[in-house]
């Protein structure tokens, strides 16, 4: 294979099939930012081959405009703007805005747009009865995926995805619903009533609230918490195609109702590798019990036999510092500063796992750094947030960026229904054997 380009990444490669005449020029095309890719739409028609890439750990699955990331230099840019700055500046409703529309909101498009947010929060009465088919200790990660499937019972039928009102309407629904859903998955489980969204609070104040307020007594905000919150949700907002978005759009792709997109898309971030890793920290925190454990942990972790990983370690593309690992774990130092938890023994644990592995060859090697979820539970562990609820959050705040990387696949043209191809290794084609020859 053999490639032209021009300094814009603009050109060819060529494919020739070794030990023939034949080959094929295919077009290299180049975005905004990022690696250009050679297009092999037309390689099986010209060759008759496919391309192997399990994992697609070096495939464009799409074009988007939405997150960009450069796992090299440790960028993550929403619509262009750094994640540094919407962190410190912005907040969820206005990056759920940015992400949604590709624009930072004026001040009316703002507040309407948290208007349409507000006054979708409210359930139908008629889902809360979803919530007394699980058992009480049902993960509810499992009452997310049952809960948010649901809603296509609510509206299926009315729901005509190539009408941009309607996708629109669907959008608000999810962004809106999800917090409440979420809320109420945690209250089920701990067998206290469900609290009622309100109008008068915050996005994050509002989750807050109905995680934790309790119709006996008034409910006092804390901004300390409701910041970190708010923070929390925009770092986990949307990024690019990972496994959860790429579920979400291979559902879209077959035009299946955007409310079972979401649910697919929860069911996918729950693995341990992806949005699991979170709760999965905290389990590792607590078995590794004290620093001095620290070492025989780490070679654990080096021994392949052991299947061991260092959770909230690695990533499949930062090959160095994951950005959000750096914001959370500032948030996360103030955070219990301004709780005033001086003494807490899983961060003493995670800094000097973090020192370790850090300066240890295996990991260096490997470019594993901590990644958003090696803070991000113990900051949910100081607000009193159960470990079970972790990935449950990582699901709410997602919830945006599937919507607008939904949207923009039904928005875009030259979508098509995805479906890879493979390389079989099964049995040639053979005769079936009747039952009374086979001995
Ligand atoms: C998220 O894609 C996204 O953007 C995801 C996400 C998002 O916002 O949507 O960022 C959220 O999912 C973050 C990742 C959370 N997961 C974890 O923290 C779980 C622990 N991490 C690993 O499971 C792993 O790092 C992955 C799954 C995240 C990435 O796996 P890759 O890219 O397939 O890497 P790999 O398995 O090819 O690893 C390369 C080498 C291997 O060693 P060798 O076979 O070369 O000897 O690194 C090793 C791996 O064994 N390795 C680890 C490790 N991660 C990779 N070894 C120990 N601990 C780890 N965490």
């Amino acid at each position: 294979m053999t490639s032209k380009a021009d300094a814009a990444g603009k050109g060819t490669v060529t494919v020739t099939l070794d030990g023939t005449n034949r080959s094929t020029t295919l077009p290299l095309l180049s975005g905004t930012l990022g690696p250009a890719v050679v297009d092999i739409r037309k390689l099986y028609g010209d060759l008759g081959i496919f391309t192997y890439d399990p994992g697609y750990g070096a495939t464009a699955s799409c074009e988007s405009t939405i997150t960009y990331i450069d796992g090299d230099a440790g960028v993550l840019l929403y619509r262009g703007y750094p994640i540094e700055q919407l962190a410190e500046r912005s907040d969820y409703i206005e990056v759920a805005y940015l992400l949604m529309y590709g624009e930072l909101p004026t001040a009316r498009q703002l507040e309407e747009f948290r208007r349409g947010v507000t006054y979708h929060t409210m359930l139908h009465e008629q889902l809360r009865r979803f919530f007394d088919g699980f058992r009480r200790d049902a993960h509810p990660m499992a009452v997310m995926c049952g809960v948010v499937g649901a809603m296509a019972a609510f509206y299926h039928d009315n729901l005509d995805i190539n009408d941009p009102r309607q996708r629109e309407i669907a959008a608000f629904r999810l962004i809106a619903k999800v917090p409440t859903i979420a809320a109420w998955a945690y209250k089920y489980s701990i067998g206290q009533p469900f609290m009622y969204p309100r109008n008068d609070l915050s996005y994050a104040e509002n989750f807050l609230y109905m995680l934790n307020a309790v119709p006996a007594e008034p409910w006092v905000n804390n901004p300390i918490l409701s910041r970190a919150m708010d923070r929390i949700l925009v770092l986990h907002a949307d990024h690019e195609q990972n496994a959860s978005t790429s579920t979400v759009r291979l559902a879209g792709s077959t035009g299946a109702n955007p409310f079972a997109c979401i649910a697919a898309g929860i069911a996918a971030l729950w693995g341990p590798a992806h949005g699991g890793a979170n709760e999965a920290v905290l389990k590792m925190l607590a078995e590794i019990g004290r620093p001095e454990n620290i070492p025989a942990f780490i070679n654990g972790v080096k021994d392949k036999n052991s299947h061991t990983k260092l959770m909230g370690f690695g990533h499949r593309v930062y090959k160095n510092f994951d950005p959000r690992a750096k914001i959370m774990k500032e948030t996360c130092h103030e955070v219990l500063a301004e709780l005033g938890i001086k003494d807490e023994p899983l961060l003493d644990i995670a800094m000097e796992l973090e020192r370790i592995a850090l300066s240890d060859e295996y990991f260096i090697s490997r470019k594993l750094y901590p990644n958003v979820d090696f803070y991000s539970g113990i900051i949910l562990k100081a607000m009193g947030i159960p470990t079970q609820m972790f990935t449950v959050l990582f699901a709410v705040a997602r919830t945006v960026g599937w919507v607008s990387q939904w949207k923009e696949l039904i928005e875009d043209p030259s979508q098509r229904i995805g479906r890879p191809r493979q390389i079989y290794r099964g049995p040639a084609q053979r005769d079936y054997v009747p039952l009374d020859v086979r001995g």
